[in-house]
């Protein structure tokens, strides 16, 4: 008897949380798959049934002619939307509706996690938003430069000193080395070289907690972001403790030498201490630093008295959104260049003639005046957006207005949110066509406008899109031009053509890694 009513309640529970929470589009008049599938393919993409890329391409798919679909993650629902201009309308106009990322990890469980400006919410983001942008300037980056310029000389001549005629190399973890390196020095001001000395503490703890293939970061990662409520509960943090405490004590004395000895360098730590003192200074005209850069939304300045914590949380976005990401995109980038070699050609001839007038001395204007090597990266984030779409939750309750005749009003309520597939996007015919065909030409001066701006996306749309557009695109700029100027990227036996994605909801890198050949160029 009492096995069969604890029975009753068990299956009770599961209808209303795992099943009943599956109909909810359908019955609010949105397209959704049917509830065998809505549960199913929750399932697909846990157990690595799928790609993430084909998993957003399909997502984007389905339901052709409609503007939005319904989907669910476990008992999450989330909106698909796919019509630009209803993400314009959402993302930029409605922005108030919209303007927060999902709760990646609750700020009680994790507190340099949570304060930093990718999770923070309403007016502390506000404030803390407009506190940094001024660091993220073009400007600013042009300060960044000479650091950037110097850690790409460093890495090229590490293989330099090999003296080898041709270097198989992995690139995920050359690039990874390299960000390593460049975010040591640009945001935690202190020097590493993860070529030199592969197992440097600063790179150990950083890919502790960025390495997207290890299984232990993955579990983290899941369950701080899926069941916050069990990390609250068990404690999980995304960054371990001994983690933070390294990355604390060493900005913690940076700042501390830095304010008794007066010592000035030119690094984010640097940008963010005067950002505490009220001292940002106004934009010099400086050109920016490629076409893919997104616009600041807010304005003025905010003078907002950082704490020590908040600075650290801060020089820690860069691990978390600005390490992965770069590094991941200039493994795509180093991979379409190694499949073809014209276009790798016509952008060497451009380093070549740049490097010539300015008498070999890169500087920052010469390397974002290069038109050709601005297209092929920005081709590269059009046809490998390594965020292959973005989130943002519903925080203000929203009507979406009928605008095809079988429309009816869809209202957001608090809680649910909407996902736009941006790697669908991009992939869409309509919008770039031969989508997978890498084309640096649909970049040129006379071809960039003939296409839906909001359709290219790589760096998220509206007031919450990405800080640190213009440092990476930065950053994979002198990469590459100290690297194709002394190689060649050519294929090698393990080099995989097509790429093949690894089957995980994380990443979209290729599982046995990203070979190539660097094949010294004999002047
Ligand atoms: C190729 C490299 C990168 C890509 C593709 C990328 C992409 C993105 C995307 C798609 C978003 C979400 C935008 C939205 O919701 O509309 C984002 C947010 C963000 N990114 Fe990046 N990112 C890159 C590099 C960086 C770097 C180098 C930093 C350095 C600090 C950075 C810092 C951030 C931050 C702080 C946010 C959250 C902004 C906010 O909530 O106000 N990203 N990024
Ligand atoms: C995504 O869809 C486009 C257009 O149908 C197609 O060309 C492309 O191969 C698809 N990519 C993946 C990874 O499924
Ligand atoms: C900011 O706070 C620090 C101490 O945390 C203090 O020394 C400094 O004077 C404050 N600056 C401003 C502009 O309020
Ligand atoms: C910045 O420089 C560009 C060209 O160098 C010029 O067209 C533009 O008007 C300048 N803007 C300001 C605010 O001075
Ligand atoms: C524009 O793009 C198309 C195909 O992507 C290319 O054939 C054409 O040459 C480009 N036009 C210019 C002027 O670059």
């Amino acid at each position: 008897m009492l096995f069969i009513l604890v029975g009753i309640l068990l299956l009770t529970l599961i209808y209303f949380y795992c099943i009943k929470p599956l109909t909810y589009w359908r019955e609010n008049g949105v397209p959704q798959a049917n509830l065998m599938a809505a549960l199913f393919h929750n399932y697909f993409v846990l157990f690595k049934r799928k790609e993430l890329t084909t998993f957003v391409n399909e997502t984007y798919q389905k339901f052709p002619g409609n503007r939005y679909h319904g989907m669910y993650q476990f008992n999450k629902q989330l909106l698909v939307v796919k019509d630009t201009n209803l993400i314009k309308q959402m993302v930029i106009k409605d922005f108030e509706h919209f303007n927060e990322h999902r709760d990646f990890v609750p700020a009680e469980v994790d507190p340099l996690m949570g304060k930093n400006l990718f999770s923070l919410k309403g007016n502390e983001w506000r404030i803390m938003r407009s506190t940094l942008s001024p660091a993220f300037t073009s400007s600013k980056m042009k300060i960044l430069f000479k650091l950037m310029a110097e850690y790409s000389q460093n890495f090229v001549e590490y293989f330099l000193n090999k003296n080898e005629d041709l270097i198989e190399i992995e690139m995920k973890d050359i690039s990874s080395r390299f960000c390593n390196d460049v975010i040591a020095s640009s945001a935690f001001g202190t020097e590493v070289d993860s070529f030199k000395h592969p197992d440097n503490e600063f790179f150990r703890y950083g890919q502790i907690f960025t390495d997207l293939r290890k299984f232990s970061t993955m579990i983290r990662l899941f369950f701080t972001m899926m069941c916050p409520t069990i990390s609250k509960v068990f404690k999980i943090k995304f960054i371990p403790d001994g983690v933070a405490k390294f990355f604390t004590k060493l900005i913690e004395d940076t700042i501390k030498l830095r304010e008794e000895k007066g010592i000035v360098r030119p690094d984010m730590i640097h940008l963010l201490m005067e950002a505490r003192k009220g001292n940002q200074k106004n934009e010099e005209n400086v050109t920016d630093t490629g076409f893919a850069t997104v616009e600041e939304h807010l304005e003025g300045l905010a003078n907002h008295n950082l704490t020590n914590e908040e600075i650290i949380a801060q020089a820690l976005i860069f691990f978390f959104a600005g390490f992965d990401s770069v590094s991941t995109l200039m493994c795509f980038l180093a991979y379409e260049l190694c499949v073809d070699q014209d276009i790798q050609n016509r952008l060497r001839e451009e380093i070549e003639e740049t490097s010539e007038n300015c008498n070999n001395k890169l500087t920052y204007e010469a390397l974002v005046g290069m038109k050709y090597m601005d297209m092929v990266v920005t081709e590269a984030l059009r046809k490998w957006p390594t965020q292959v779409g973005f989130e943002r939750i519903c925080i203000k309750p929203y009507t979406i207005e009928p605008s095809l005749p079988h429309e009816k009003p869809v209202r957001l309520t608090v809680g649910q949110s909407i996902f736009i597939p941006t790697y669908g996007i991009h992939h869409d015919p309509n919008n770039f066509p031969n989508p997978d065909v890498f084309d640096p030409e649909r970049f040129s001066d006379e071809n960039k406008t003939n296409f839906d701006a909001y359709a290219f996306q790589p760096f998220g749309l509206g007031p919450r899109n990405c800080i640190g557009s213009r440092f990476a695109l930065m950053e994979t700029k002198v990469m590459f031009f100290y690297l194709l100027k002394h190689f060649k990227i050519v294929p090698v036996k393990r080099t995989e053509i097509p790429i093949r994605h690894v089957k995980n909801m994380f990443s979209i890198l290729p599982p046995d890694g990203f070979w190539m050949g660097l094949e010294r160029i004999h002047k």
